[in-house]
């Protein structure tokens, strides 16, 4: 078992590298990074995967976003990584459920994300654009995903994905 630790402030250098190593360096290129420009990342749903020497395995981030004209508040679930000599493993589920539950209890009631359907999908998470809702630039749709983190979150919430108001961005 890989226990799931607040990621510290000396693990973002790690945590860069893996990310690099997972998704590639063009990763800043997708729509979702639009979001996350000059937006700090939600501290308490920061997670991470150490091995004995402090290495990160694994990371999740989640962003802070508001949805539709009402700017109705939702988080973002996203990057999340595992080191490819350790997946497979069950750290990328781990991380997810630690997280959203996290989530559920610091009251967060919506959260969205760009990524693989059939992975997401047994979390609860369903088709965000058929409800209604759209990214601030290209994704594939059935890409796009949304679960309610609290029961009813979903009615009344559509629209544009933007960032959070400026009071609430908080730079990383
Ligand atoms: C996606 C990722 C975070 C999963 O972490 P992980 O620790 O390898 O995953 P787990 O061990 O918890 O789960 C493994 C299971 O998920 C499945 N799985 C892994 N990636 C998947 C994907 N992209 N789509 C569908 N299923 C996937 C595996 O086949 C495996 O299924 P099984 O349990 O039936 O054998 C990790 O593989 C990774 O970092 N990938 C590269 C970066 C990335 O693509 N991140 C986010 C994707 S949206």
């Amino acid at each position: 078992m890989f226990p799931i630790l607040p990621e510290r402030p000396t693990d973002a250098a790690q945590i860069d590298t893996l990310l690099d190593l997972t998704f590639g360096s063009e990763r800043t290129k997708k729509t979702v990074y639009r979001l996350r420009e000059n937006v700090g990342h939600l501290k308490p749903l920061a997670f991470v995967v150490r091995d004995e020497d402090g290495v990160v395995l694994g990371s999740i981030r989640y962003w802070p976003v508001a949805i539709g004209e009402q700017a109705s508040p939702a988080i973002m679930l996203g990057p999340v990584a595992v080191h490819p000599d350790y997946q497979g493993q069950g750290i990328g589920r781990a991380l997810i459920r630690h997280s959203l539950y996290a989530a559920t209890r610091l009251g967060h009631r919506l959260c969205i994300l760009v990524g693989d359907k059939p992975y997401y999908e047994p979390f609860g998470f369903v088709n965000a654009a058929d409800r209604g809702m759209e990214m601030p630039g290209w994704v594939e749709r059935e890409r796009f995903q949304v679960m309610e983190l609290a029961a009813g979150a979903l009615k009344d919430v559509s629209g544009m994905v933007g960032k959070p108001p400026r009071g609430k961005r908080k730079a990383a």
